[in-house]
């Protein structure tokens, strides 16, 4: 299959070349053309524009930081909008629910499909084709699209309609933003106190305290190591979009709010471009 892949980032590079392991053509693009241009040795094409991706593909992947990319990669002047061709649109970036629905409105009222397509798990599950995927959209592009998702992730899920993979994803990641944060308060506490972050996370991971996510980012922690596998302005931005949801519907979301107003600190103190997990410092360097 001709397969378009716009957004060759930390997620997007081992997606796409997944892609092309499962022996499909891949069309590739990047703003920064240098990161598309390490999958031409594994066979891919790279693409000057969105637009000319979306000409030579039947279905295209998108994988990039936001709104303001996701509008930019579909709707600016060479974005796939005007491209004469019309396949289906799998978005799998994390972006706001109301606006990715505003977005398939759009998209479908001139001839294209489109589902929202995000994903649960960081670098590492997409190198591996372990992550989960959460899929909003008509069920019959769903069906159409499931080929290529199986190329990318092992638990594929329907959610509903158009929207409904970006509102689970919401779900997952107050969840995932929130342990993080409350992790790093109580470790901070006891290291304050003299224990080590060791035998912290020995403790902690034995109870029914522990978590994927403590497991996952112990080394970060212990290690003082920050290299992100999940950039903490991408966390921020996407506990910005679920309060958004949240006040659509008059719902609350206190702690989520708080935390949120925490990984905005983090950021203000440059941290946005480290691992989420550098929520550590920024709250070690409060209590100092
Ligand atoms: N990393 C993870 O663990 C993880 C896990 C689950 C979901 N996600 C989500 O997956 C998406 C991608 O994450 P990532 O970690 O791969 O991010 P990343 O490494 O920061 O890559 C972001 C991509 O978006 C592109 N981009 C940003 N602004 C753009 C614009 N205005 N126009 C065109 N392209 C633009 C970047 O292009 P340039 O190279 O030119 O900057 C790059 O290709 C995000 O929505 C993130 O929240 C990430």
């Amino acid at each position: 299959m001709e397969i378009g892949f716009i957004g060759i980032g930390q997620m997007g590079y081992p997606m796409a070349k997944n892609i092309l392991s499962c022996g499909h053509r891949v069309h590739a693009y990047n703003r920064t053309p240098e990161k598309a241009e390490r999958l031409r040795e594994f066979g891919a094409i790279i693409e000057k524009s969105p637009m000319d991706v979306a000409e030579n593909s039947e279905k295209i992947i998108i994988m990039v930081s936001n709104n303001e990319a996701v509008n930019e990669i579909l709707f600016g002047e060479r974005g796939i909008y005007h491209s004469k061709r019309k396949g289906l649109v799998m978005d799998m970036s994390t972006i706001s629910p109301i606006f990715s629905i505003e977005v398939a409105n759009r998209l479908k009222s001139s001839g294209f499909r489109y589902i929202d397509s995000p994903v649960i798990g960081s670098v590492p599950h997409a190198e591996r084709r372990e992550l989960n995927i959460v899929v909003g959209g008509e069920i019959a592009d769903f069906n159409e699209a499931l080929e290529i998702l199986k190329c990318l992730g092992k638990n594929i899920f329907y959610m509903g309609k158009n929207g409904y993979g970006l509102i689970m994803k919401m779900v997952n990641n107050i969840i995932l933003g929130g342990t993080m944060e409350i992790i790093s308060e109580a470790f901070n506490l006891g290291e304050v106190f003299g224990l080590t972050r060791e035998i912290m996370y020995s403790v902690v991971s034995s109870g029914s305290a522990g978590s994927k996510i403590l497991d996952f980012k112990k080394d970060n922690i212990i290690n003082d190591e920050y290299e992100p596998f999940f950039k903490l302005s991408h966390i921020t931005k996407d506990l910005r979009y679920a309060i958004d949801l949240s006040n659509s519907k008059n719902i609350i979301l206190p702690t989520t709010s708080i935390v949120q107003e925490m990984y905005k600190l983090s950021m203000r103190m440059g941290h946005g471009e480290k691992d989420i997990s550098s929520i550590y410092l920024t709250i070690k360097n409060l209590s100092d």
